[in-house]
């Protein structure tokens, strides 16, 4: 007998229904996330803390069909992420997908870089997530639903270089491991974590490396010639493997580090 995956693989990739929590849903990976989720037919709720650029990706995603909701706000604390979850709930009923695709970076050798900008990163791309991840995956434990969560890690979790990463680069190695723990904490309950590293891609965050700034146009370079297929990321070579990690796909993939990279860390 020939069992539904192989009649129809496009069946492993359906997450119409399925209600996706994105935060950093203006920034490029959360909006490239919404719109593609939106357009297979999932529910979002979209968190931003920019108030107009949310607006934006909000009349996208209702202008391709989805059913959107918006909230102004950022993980910087407990109470914020039950607030989501609680608007999720409000909204939809359910979460089934949760997508961090908030972050920061501070470039700055250690001798140059305060301490509250190391912190400053270290909350927004570490503490962030573990925040969402207690008040979503709280729920998702007591509720007994098979999640998918996503997290935001980096080439530079794994690589060191360029110098002047001390934060971003600690951030992401940390994510990397909350991935890990989380991973397989979660297993016995049916819900899998995983997380995307990208390379160098073109948004806000990396806005300065594609401007005059000298210092940007050279980590740019730099970046490219360790690229073996010869350019840099745009957000469209990322949605793929977001829907791989949120759909029944990667039912059997948890705790992963997925790097797309143009085969950056093959070299
Ligand atoms: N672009 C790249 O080259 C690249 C490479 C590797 C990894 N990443 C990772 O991918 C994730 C998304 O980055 P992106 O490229 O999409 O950047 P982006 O366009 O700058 O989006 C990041 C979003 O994070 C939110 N944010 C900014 N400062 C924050 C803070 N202090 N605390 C919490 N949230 C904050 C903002 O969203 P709201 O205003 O909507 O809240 C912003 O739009 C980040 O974790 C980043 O480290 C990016």
């Amino acid at each position: 007998m020939i069992s539904e995956p192989l009649r129809n693989p496009l069946s492993l990739f359906d997450v119409k229904g399925k209600v996706a929590l994105i935060t950093g849903a203006s920034g490029a990976f959360g909006r490239g996330c919404a719109l593609a989720l939106g357009a297979l037919g999932a529910k979002l709720l979209l968190v931003s803390g920019s108030k107009d650029e949310l607006a934006e990706v909000a009349a996208e995603a209702k202008e391709i069909g989805a059913e959107t909701r918006t909230m102004i706000a950022r993980p910087d604390s407990l109470a914020e992420t039950q607030a989501m979850l609680k608007a999720a709930l409000d909204a939809y009923g359910r979460v089934d997908q949760l997508v961090v695709a908030s972050g920061m970076n501070k470039p700055g050798f250690i001798q140059d870089l305060s301490y509250e900008d190391w912190q400053k990163v270290m909350d927004a791309n570490v503490r962030g997530s573990w925040l969402l991840a207690k008040a979503v995956g709280t729920y998702w434990i007591e509720n007994k639903v098979h999640g998918k969560m996503l997290l935001m890690s980096s080439v530079r979790g794994r690589h060191g270089n360029y110098s002047g990463y001390t934060s971003y680069c600690t951030s992401k190695g940390a994510t990397d491991a909350l991935t890990r723990v989380l991973a397989t904490e979660w297993a016995k309950y049916g819900i899998t974590v995983n997380a995307i590293a990208p390379t160098v891609f073109r948004s806000k965050l990396t806005a300065w490396m594609y401007g005059d700034d000298e210092v940007g146009q050279a980590t740019k370079a730099r970046s490219l010639s360790r690229i073996p297929l010869g350019r840099l990321g745009e957000v469209e070579d990322l949605v793929g493997m977001a829907i791989y990690l949120l759909s029944p796909a990667s039912d059997f993939c948890t705790g992963q580090v997925m790097y797309v990279d143009g085969g950056y860390t093959a070299g």
